[in-house]
């Protein structure tokens, strides 16, 4: 694909995010917000499939991971300690001709002479460090002494709670503590829709091990990862396991892979896989004053554990799901001619709704009756929706574009009229093939729980 079809489908993306209520820009009403967005209707139930997925593969299938839920404002000292409020910076650079603020690394480069992407001025400052914390006071005094962040980042709350986890857990090495939370970062150029964001959400799973065991169970959750895209609908094809060179990695980290996936804007990181040794550990241990170690009870040994940190972004990987799932391809319309139809192919398990239930007529008494009663059969299982408005063929195409995956049509058969061997059946339409298959009622949940776990 060429660079202006990618740009083309990623317009068209956007216009259908907004078009169909995945995906809002946050304030819209009042000129927006930059870097900040927010989720409609169907973005929501793409968002919390995404997250319960995570969370079911990550911790309840699993006997070695408990969750935790932490505070998104924290003392201060966690910042300094962590290394966040001396170091977690971009370098920002000022363009002088069109006055943008850009981060360094984007800045074109022709010929060995640094451009501004924005206007292409040449006059530009020296990069100088931007710290990506938002400022935040805590209580009426707005001094230096009420200052603290929004949190960056999830894990830091899981370092400074491993103590009380694992006394009240009584898991023994290895296990991982996960958890799902908002993160927010002032990046100096949101961009690529909400690929960066300034206000985002992370799954992030800190593994504490023996240190001698990193290097392995680094390697298996980068597999485990692996498996968790495909299993979501996004081909392993499309996602590529950077390994970080030793100069571009943080210093404490023995090893990191960036997971990476295949946007019409590029390639481009989707979760960091990393081994960060005891640093974090050692950094609360030293400025708390505070044991954060491990007893082991066989050998009687008592020392501090290391943790590899799969770390995930829930927009970036819902963005992903949208721009995978995006397709255009042909369907009859009513009168039988082709014409170009939408259709979002989201996995099963994480398409926003699960099935769509159609009276074949709105002005059919019997049929509304029969399609509401289906509706509210299949409501306690799954995400329903019901609509009895415009042709059959054109609710199949609403359906289409927000990938909903099956429909359910009651028509006369349903009632018995032509053939009592069919009365109770209803068809049951398949989004990808469009394929319909005729199917008793009574098994419908069975069938629809099937496909979409
Ligand atoms: N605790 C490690 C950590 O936060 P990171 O690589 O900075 O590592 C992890 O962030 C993930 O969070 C990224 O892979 C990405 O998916 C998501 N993320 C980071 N910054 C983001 C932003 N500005 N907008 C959207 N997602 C972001």
């Amino acid at each position: 694909m060429n660079k202006s079809s990618d740009t083309q489908r990623m317009e068209k993306i956007v216009s259908l995010c907004k078009r169909r209520g995945f995906i809002f820009q946050s304030s819209e009403i009042y000129g927006g917000l930059n870097g900040c967005w927010d989720y409609g209707p169907l973005g929501v139930e793409l968002k919390r499939n995404l997250k319960n997925y995570w969370w079911r593969v990550m911790v309840h299938e699993r006997d070695d991971v408990v969750g935790m839920d932490g505070s998104i404002l924290m003392n201060r000292a966690v910042w300094k300690a962590s290394g966040h409020e001396d170091t977690f910076t971009d370098p920002m650079v000022d363009c002088r001709s069109c006055k943008a603020r850009l981060r360094a690394d984007q800045l074109i480069d022709k010929k060995g002479v640094k451009q501004c992407p924005n206007c292409g001025g040449k006059d530009l400052t020296a990069p100088r460090a931007f710290n990506l914390m938002f400022k935040t006071f805590v209580g009426a005094t707005e001094d230096e002494s009420s200052v603290t962040y929004l949190r960056p980042e999830t894990a830091q709350s899981i370092f400074v709670q491993f103590k009380n986890v694992l006394e009240v857990s009584r898991k023994k090495l290895p296990f991982g503590i996960a958890q799902i939370g908002k993160a927010f970062r002032n990046e100096i150029n949101p961009r690529n829709f909400t690929f960066r964001s300034r206000e985002f959400e992370q799954m992030e799973l800190e593994y504490f091990c023996r240190a001698e065991e990193g290097m392995k169970w680094l390697d298996y959750w980068l597999e485990e990862r692996l498996k968790f895209y495909e299993n979501i609908g996004i081909p392993r094809e499309k996602l590529h396991a950077h390994e970080i060179p030793d100069e571009e990695r943080a210093f404490y980290s023995k090893g990191t892979y960036d997971i990476e996936f295949d946007f019409p804007f590029g390639r481009q990181e989707l979760e960091g896989v990393a081994y960060r040794t005891d640093y974090d550990l050692q950094q609360h241990i030293k400025a708390s004053g505070k044991p954060l170690d491990y007893f082991d009870e066989e050998t009687k040994q008592r020392f501090v554990p290391h943790v590899v940190e799969p770390s995930a972004g829930v927009d970036r990987t819902v963005l992903a799901l949208i721009c995978e799932a995006y397709d255009e391809d042909t369907a009859p319309d009513e009168k039988g001619k082709l014409e170009t139809r939408i259709v979002l192919r989201f996995h099963p398990r994480m398409a926003p709704i699960k099935c769509a239930v159609f009276p074949l007529l709105k002005n059919n008494e019997q049929l509304v009756a029969k399609a509401k009663e289906i509706a509210d059969l299949l409501r306690p299982h799954m995400n329903v929706f019901y609509d009895e408005t415009g042709a059959i063929g054109r609710r199949y195409r609403r359906q289409d574009e927000i990938g909903t995956p099956f429909a359910v049509t009651v028509d006369f058969e349903t009632l018995g009229e032509k053939d009592p061997a069919l009365r109770d059946t209803v068809t049951l339409r398949d989004r990808d093939s469009m394929k319909q298959e005729r199917v008793p009622i009574t098994e419908l949940v069975s069938i629809l729980t099937s496909r979409i776990r």
